[in-house]
């Protein structure tokens, strides 16, 4: 996730321009008084869709907030993944406050949380921000969606490449002066909604092979070009698909809240699951849906 003036950055954090990443609201917080403010906040407006037939709302993707997913009926998707804006400098970004960003982040897991079966798990992709000082964005989604009503069951590192980081960005070079780690990783953050096991029986279609793998805490697979997608922030669909094929039977809805190039829907429909996408810019939604074309081609 560069923070970047270009659109699809080099994936190098703040180092490409420094001043303007730490000029970003999300820096004005101080963590006490944020934490009042998250604690201190009206818990979103909650809603309510009652069931429609499957093909009057699955295989689409909406271009609008997922704050209100009034297109999906309550209970009846069986796995979200995502990756959320970071809000830290990308051509969609806000330049929201933490506060005001983790309140989208919480009315988002609220919706969420209610389109799921019972059982059902939303798997959120993040990575921390900058150095001076660093944001654990990671550690404020536990306390954000543990207040939604998720309970949290596990978290992959993901490992993008030990090549895969270019960054120069070492603080003070063979020097304890002031060295600066330079992350290879992201975190995938995996909620339940209720129970830890799905209430319903549903086929499940992960190898055996597979299964020893992905239920291993860390998963080394490389990064997604930006440019090659044309989207600043995807991630790949190999990420995707073992996500869903982990944590979906193969009849389930699954969701993505911030779609963007669509990667969790492709990933969807090559595993043969119906899907549905929000995101608010037109300009993604149109590049999903072409990506998707291709799929079912
Ligand atoms: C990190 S990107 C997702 C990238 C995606 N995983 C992919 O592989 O292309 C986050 C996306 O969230 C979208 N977005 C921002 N605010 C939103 C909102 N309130 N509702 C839906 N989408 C939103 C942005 O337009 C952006 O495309």
């Amino acid at each position: 996730m560069a923070t970047t003036t270009s659109k699809f950055g080099s994936g190098k954090r703040e180092s490409h321009d420094a001043a303007r990443f730490y000029g970003l609201s999300i820096y004005e917080n101080d963590l006490r008084k944020l934490m009042e403010e998250i604690l201190a906040a009206e818990p979103p407006q909650e809603r309510a869709v009652p069931p429609r037939p499957l093909e009057e709302w699955a295989d689409r993707i909406y271009c609008a907030s997922s704050e209100a997913m009034d297109a999906v009926p309550d209970a009846s998707v069986g796995l979200a993944f995502t990756s959320p804006p970071y809000n830290a400098g990308k051509e969609y970004d806000l330049d929201l406050s933490m506060g005001e960003y983790l309140a989208l982040i919480r009315r988002v897991g609220q919706e969420v949380y209610r389109v799921l079966k019972p059982g059902g798990r939303y798997v959120v992709n993040i990575a921390n921000l900058g150095r001076k000082p660093y944001i654990p964005l990671h550690a404020y989604f536990y306390l954000i969606h543990s207040l939604v009503g998720f309970q949290p069951a596990g978290e992959v590192i993901w490992q993008k490449g030990r090549g895969m980081n270019g960054s120069c960005a070492w603080g003070s070079w063979m020097s304890a002066k002031a060295p600066r780690l330079r992350d290879i990783h992201e975190y995938l953050l995996v909620f339940v909604k209720g129970e830890f096991s799905r209430a319903d029986r549903g086929e499940s279609d992960i190898g055996r092979e597979e299964f020893m793998e992905s239920t291993l805490s860390v998963w080394e697979i490389s990064p997604e070009s930006a440019r090659k997608v044309g989207h600043p922030a995807p991630f790949p669909v190999e990420l995707a698909e073992r996500v869903i094929k982990l944590y979906s039977y193969t009849s389930d809805v699954i969701l993505d809240p911030f779609a963007g190039s669509g990667t969790t829907c492709v990933a969807a429909a090559r595993t043969g699951r119906p899907y549905v996408g929000y995101d608010i810019s037109r300009e993604y939604c149109q590049l999903a849906e072409s990506r998707l074309k291709e799929v079912s081609r």
